[in-house]
Formats: C-alpha cells, sequence, structure tokens
C-alpha cells in the first residue's frame, strides 16, 4: 500500500490513535473511509460530490498574480534593509488574552472578528488555553520583545514583518478574512530614543518613500495625535460630556460605543451621525503640552523632509493601544469605501499592557491585497488610456526533444541552463514539431530542437521568435545566446 494512500485510509497514524472526530458526522470512521476511498476508485456508480471551494473571504493567489506579490514584497524588504530593519516572524496563533489584552477587549476586532478556538489540554496537569489567529502582528511583536528580552539590549528594536493576519469581518472588495500585512514596529527603553519624534517622522518618510517607489501615485496621508494616555482621559470624559445629550439621535452602535469607549464613536462612517461627530470636541484641544510639543516635531521634520500631509482630528485608528501619533495612507484608486491602504501609530504604553518593561514604540501595517489591488487598478487605468496592452512575461527557452530518446539529454540540458540562470519549460512529450513550436511561441522566447543529430554532436538547433532566426550551435553556447538581451525584428533591419 502506498504512504499516500495510507494516510488516506487511517490518516497515517502508524500506530498513533486518530484524533477524536470534532463534530458527529463530519469525519467518517476508519472504516468509512475504506470503503469511501474503494468506492471512489473502483465504482462509476458514486453520486457527485460537491466541488470544495476555499473558505468566504479566502482566496487563491495564482502564478499569474504572485509575480507582483513578490515583486513588493522584495521592494520592501530592500528599502526597509536600507533604513536598519531586520525581518522578524512570530506564530500565527497566540493567546487569545494576548489581543484582548494589547489590541483591547471593547475593539471590533477582538470583540467581533477574531477567530479563536479552545484548544483542548493534552495532558490532565495542563489547561485548556483559548488561541486565536493573529488579526494584526503588533501585539504578537511586543510579546516577542517582551519574551526575548530584546530591551536589555539597550538598542532600538527596528523590526518588519510580511505575513497573513485573520478577521471575521463581511468579505468584500479589499477586505477579506485571510489578509496579508507588511508591517514594521521600532521599540526600545526610552534611553534608544524610541520616544523621538524623529522616528515617527522617519517611518512616515520611509512610508511615502516605499509607496512612490512601488509607483502609488495619488496616496494621503492623514495624521493625528491621539495625545498621552492622561491627555486621553481628560478627553475622554468631555466627549463623554458632549455625548451624554444626543447619544439618543445616534445609531445603536455608536450608542453602545458612547458608554463603552467613546474615542471609537469619532471613527465612526455612519452617514446620518456625520455632522452630530463633526461638532464633538477636538483631540487636539485636549493635548497636554508634552504631546503637542511632541506632534509639532513630527509635523516640522516631515514639513523638512517634503513629505505633504493632512491633519485629521477625527482619526484615533481601531485598536486601544496607540497614543500620540496616529496615522492612515490613503488612496483614491482601486479600493473603493475599503481605501485605507495602510495604518498606524504610537503605542507607548503597549509593553507595561503586556506586562513587559516601559518601551515606546511606534509601527504601521500596509495591507498588502489593498496595495496590490492600487497597483493593478492604476495599470489598468494607464492601459487603457494608452490602449496597451500589458504583455505576460516569457521564459527564456522551451526545449523540444524530437523523441522520446531525446528526453533524457533535454532535462539535462534544462538543469544546466537552468543552473546558469536562465527560465526554461520542457517540451511536453508529445513530441509533435508543429505543437511544440506553437507552444513555445506563447510560453518562450526561443525554442530549442533536440534531435538524434543534435543530442550525438552535443548541438541545439534554436530559434528566435522574435527575429525569426534560427542556429544550430553547440550546447555550451546556448546560455550566452538565450541570455542576450531581447531582439526586436526591426533590430535587423
Ligand atoms: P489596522 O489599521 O487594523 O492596523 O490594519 C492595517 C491595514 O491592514 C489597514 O489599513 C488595511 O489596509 C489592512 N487591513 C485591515 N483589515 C483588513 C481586511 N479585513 N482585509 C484586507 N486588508 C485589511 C493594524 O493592524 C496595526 N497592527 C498597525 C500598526 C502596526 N500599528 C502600529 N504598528
Amino acid at each position: 500500500m502506498s504512504h499516500l494512500r495510507a494516510i488516506l485510509l487511517v490518516g497515517g497514524g502508524g500506530g498513533v490513535p486518530c484524533p477524536r472526530p470534532v463534530a458527529q458526522g463530519l469525519q467518517p470512521s476508519v472504516q468509512d473511509r475504506t470503503v469511501n476511498w474503494k468506492s471512489m476508485t473502483e465504482s462509476k456508480k458514486t453520486p457527485a460530490r460537491p466541488t470544495l471551494k476555499a473558505v468566504r473571504g479566502t482566496r487563491d493567489l495564482l502564478p499569474d498574480q504572485t509575480p507582483l506579490w513578490n515583486h513588493v514584497e522584495a521592494t520592501a524588504r530592500a528599502l526597509f534593509a536600507r533604513y536598519g530593519f531586520g525581518e522578524i516572524r512570530t506564530p500565527i496563533f497566540e493567546t487569545t488574552e494576548l489581543f484582548a489584552r494589547g489590541v483591547g477587549e471593547e475593539t471590533d476586532i477582538v470583540s467581533k472578528e477574531m477567530f479563536t478556538w479552545e484548544d483542548r489540554a493534552r495532558a490532565a496537569s495542563e489547561k485548556a488555553q483559548s488561541l486565536t489567529l493573529r488579526p494584526e502582528s503588533t501585539a504578537g511583536v511586543v510579546r516577542a520583545y517582551i519574551e526575548h528580552k530584546l530591551g536589555e539590549t539597550g538598542q532600538l528594536q527596528k523590526l518588519y514583518y510580511i505575513g497573513p493576519q485573520f478577521r471575521r469581518e463581511r468579505p468584500q472588495r479589499g477586505r477579506y478574512r485571510q489578509f496579508w500585512q507588511i508591517g514594521a514596529e521600532v521599540i526600545g527603553p526610552q534611553s534608544s530614543g524610541s520616544e523621538s519624534p524623529l522616528r515617527d517622522a522617519e517611518i512616515l518618510e520611509m512610508l511615502a518613500s516605499l509607496l512612490d517607489e512601488l509607483g502609488i501615485r495619488d496616496w494621503r496621508l492623514e495624521l493625528n495625535s491621539v495625545g498621552s494616555s492622561e491627555d486621553r482621559v481628560r478627553y475622554n470624559t468631555a466627549l463623554r460630556e458632549a455625548l451624554a445629550p444626543i447619544k439618543h439621535q445616534l445609531c445603536e452602535d455608536n450608542q453602545r460605543r458612547a458608554d463603552t469607549n467613546p474615542l471609537r464613536v469619532l471613527d465612526s462612517k455612519d452617514e446620518a451621525d456625520q455632522d452630530l461627530i463633526n461638532a464633538l470636541p477636538k483631540i487636539a484641544d485636549y493635548l497636554g503640552p508634552e504631546s503637542k510639543a511632541h506632534f509639532d516635531q513630527v509635523l516640522a521634520a516631515l514639513d523638512a523632509c517634503g513629505v505633504p500631509y493632512h491633519l485629521n482630528p477625527r482619526l484615533v485608528r481601531g485598536l486601544d493601544y496607540y497614543t500620540r501619533t496616529t496615522f492612515e495612507f490613503t488612496v483614491t484608486t482601486g479600493l473603493g469605501t475599503q481605501n485605507a491602504l495602510l495604518g498606524g501609530g504610537r503605542y507607548d504604553g503597549l509593553s507595561e499592557m503586556l506586562g513587559g518593561p516601559k518601551a515606546p514604540g511606534i509601527g504601521f501595517a500596509i495591507g498588502e491585497d489593498r496595495l496590490i489591488l492600487t497597483l493593478q487598478a492604476q495599470a489598468e487605468a494607464d492601459a487603457a488610456l494608452s490602449g496597451a496592452t500589458i504583455p505576460p512575461a516569457k521564459l527564456d527557452a522551451y526545449i523540444a526533444p524530437l523523441t522520446p530518446a531525446q528526453n533524457p539529454a533535454a532535462l539535462a540540458l534544462a538543469r544546466e541552463l537552468r543552473t546558469a540562470g536562465l527560465s526554461v519549460e520542457v517540451g511536453d512529450g508529445s513530441f509533435k514539431l508543429r505543437k511544440s513550436f506553437d507552444i513555445a511561441d506563447t510560453l518562450a522566447r526561443h525554442i530549442i530542437l533536440l534531435g538524434e543529430d543534435e543530442v550525438s554532436t552535443n548541438t541545439a538547433t534554436v530559434k528566435t521568435f522574435a527575429t525569426g532566426q534560427q542556429t544550430k550551435l553547440e550546447q555550451n553556447l546556448l546560455s550566452g545566446l538565450l541570455s542576450q538581451p531581447h531582439p526586436s525584428k526591426h533590430d535587423d533591419a
């Protein structure tokens, strides 16, 4: 019995008991599975099973999409390295308590959107734990900062991450249940300069440079200061007082927020509530002298770097850990209502909220799905304007063995050329010359024909599609020919 078949039949447990089915009827018994497997393979009468689809709010990224994702990620990695950031990879799930304490129990993320499960105790001595797929990465990064005592180095930690996040939101364009973030955090003891307004401005300038380098054209930086925790206590009191007489006029969600977390009312998109919300007290009027001076220095540094910004007194963000500088970059192309490309801010008290030492920090997370949608929408708009279409990237060569006898030589040649850094596909085994030419022409810039004669003389016949030229040459000269820049028919003229 093959290993794969054994896994299909009994779960591959080699003596280890199978885990119990979570819900009755979902997992067939070992015996049932044996019967199903046999009937799948042997009986034609088995009714067709419904096809399985990706879970709502999740997506597959196919090979025609991933090059753009890789380009974006490579550009970000290279830029982050120039600013002294190193990569951190934290687990995709953490204890639920981390997010409850870090992000805040009253936030939409924690109260409504987390994928949480009770993880069973493995031994009698262990307790069951509540675990959660990470809805964001800042809390995990700060947990790692505390756990690995990174603060004891005395150095400022500049950490970046790229990875999936999970929120149970209503899916729509630009909003998914599994989405990717490219984020970074700057955190350290006060003595490392982690609280300096220079850090805030550097992060914002870095983001502006990244979006420019990626070719995002119409970004807009919205900026605010939500003050220190002391400023926020005074502002919250003022907000509660202002909300009390008008609360009954607000939508249900905002009435609840007015009681539990009045700052969140400012974040509301409810159309009917906008006039009332705009008339509420502004946080800028409640900033203490230190917060105000800090924010003024951030703005002065941005002015000096020439990074444009728009002050938005209602930008409080949907996570509880923020203090002082908060920001979002929005775009007008491609995202519709989900127009926040990225968001971030300062979180000077987060480490202490998680039981760690004082470690002020600031960071951001880019919604990578939204960044890609924006780039695609821009490219489509450009193509529509110029009437151009974007040609797919082609391989360097397609090797066509002329008979099965040349298969081994074709694979050996492909290996040699790939080792030399060229992109190569090997023929499909149909050994039909016309078909090979057609496939090669759509996939690659050259076709390499390998017949009996070529193999015995260590040569190859190569046709360059762009020029129509065909030559026979020694195989050791192939990589030189294939790596020549794209010729065009006009080059011959
Ligand atoms: P956030 O604003 O919750 O902040 O998320 C950052 C970005 O992730 C958003 O601006 C958006 O582009 C993207 N995003 C959020 N939810 C979704 C979704 N359901 N589908 C697609 N994209 C989404 C944070 O996550 C903070 N941890 C940022 C931060 C880092 N603050 C300080 N350091």
